[in-house]
């Protein structure tokens, strides 16, 4: 009840458990569910600093693929048996720190379970009054953010330049596409199906819209982007990057942000090596690759919030999630993830 400053803000009768997914084994190729294990196990009550926490919604994201590996990455991948990481919007159920209240909604890192103890300096209070909670796992969340400052720091589109993407349905994509058209460039969407095709035009309102899994793909590329390609957004990686590298001008720019179409792979695919013809590309048009980590630029992280609220208001930003039921679900969803099966970010709806 207390609001002094140091006041204890508990209302739930322990022992609290969690039922959480830890890492059983590391995946080869494909995560399966064999390489999960669901427990539940007693937490231990929050320490001076720290709040117990309800998860509502995690977010699934491509990244979890590297860190269920333990080859060399950016970050440190989750060990065995430890519970696999993720963001989440969750509620305060019992803090130690009068910042925080019970009731209260926060964006934090809990990982792939129902309940977690974590630090409140770690914590992002949201007011669901401004936008959905769930847009902090999204839109207005990393992927977001990713979008932004890739897209604008690296990508830099002119007005009447051309900007191509792909994973365009998803929160990264999507969010590339309209803010590339907020810049006054053309925005070439790629996504796989004719439904996600259809969402591109129409929900998010790219110039074109192409489906990477058609026979004809390199040919409707060619089509669509007749002044060529001044930024790629490079999402996936794969076949789609075959495509667009004839279509590159001189000077264009690549944020290389992720490789989703390589994430599962397990070796090296089959065919001559093309890394010369890469490198006689990059040194012909002057290209710029360059791989980000949003993380980098988080100094950019106070201009993006009010940009993308504001576009979310004037409409000229949208989203789209995909909201999966139940933790329970979080592993075919997270299989589905890296073959296009979500329509828009992927949540995982924990609990009410
Ligand atoms: N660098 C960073 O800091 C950073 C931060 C966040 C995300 N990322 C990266 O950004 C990319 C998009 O992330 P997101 O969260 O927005 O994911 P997302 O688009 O919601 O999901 C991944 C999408 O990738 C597409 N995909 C899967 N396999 C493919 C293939 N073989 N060829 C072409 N497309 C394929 C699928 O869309 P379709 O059905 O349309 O093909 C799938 O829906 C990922 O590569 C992710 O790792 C990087």
């Amino acid at each position: 009840m207390g609001t002094m400053g140091t006041v204890t803000h508990r209302k739930v009768v322990p022992p609290m458990k969690t039922t959480r997914i830890v890492l059983a084994s590391r995946p080869t190729g494909r995560p399966e569910p064999a390489n999960f294990r669901t427990e539940t196990v007693e937490l231990d009550p929050p320490k001076p600093g720290q709040a117990l926490l309800q998860t509502l919604y995690l977010s699934l994201d491509p990244y979890m693929r590297g860190r269920m590996s333990d080859a060399p990455s950016y970050a440190p991948p989750v060990e065995i048996d430890e519970t696999m990481c993720g963001a989440t919007v969750s509620r305060v159920l019992e803090s130690t720190d009068p910042a925080l209240r019970p009731g209260d909604i926060v964006l934090g890192y809990g990982g792939w379970q129902t309940h977690s103890v974590e630090y409140v300096s770690y914590l992002r209070a949201l007011d669901p009054a401004a936008a959905p909670i769930t847009t902090a796992l999204g839109v207005l969340g990393m992927p977001g953010f990713t979008a932004y400052s890739g897209l604008l720091t690296i990508g830099r589109p002119q007005p009447g330049e051309t900007v191509v993407v792909a994973a365009a349905t998803g929160p990264v994509g999507a969010t590339v596409g309209q803010i590339a058209k907020i810049q006054g460039a053309r925005a070439v969407g790629i996504a796989g199906g004719p439904e996600k095709v259809a969402l591109l035009r129409d929900r998010f309102g790219f110039d074109a819209a192409l489906d990477h899994r058609a026979p004809d793909f390199a040919d409707q590329l060619a089509a669509a982007t007749p002044d060529g390609i001044d930024v790629y957004f490079e999402n996936v990686g794969g076949p789609v990057f075959d495509a667009v590298l004839p279509r590159l001008n001189k000077f264009a720019r690549i944020p290389v942000c992720g490789l989703v179409a390589n994430y599962n792979d397990t070796e090296l695919p089959p065919g001559p090596d093309r890394l010369s013809l890469l490198m006689s590309n990059v040194l012909r048009k002057s290209l710029t690759l360059r791989g980000f980590i949003q993380t980098e630029f988080l100094d950019q992280a106070g201009d993006f919030y009010p940009a993308a609220t504001q576009w979310l208001a004037d409409g000229r930003l949208k989203y789209l999630e995909d909201v999966v039921d139940g933790l329970d679900n979080a592993v075919p969803a997270f299989q589905g993830l890296l073959t296009g099966k979500n329509l828009g970010k992927l949540v995982i709806k924990v609990a009410e």
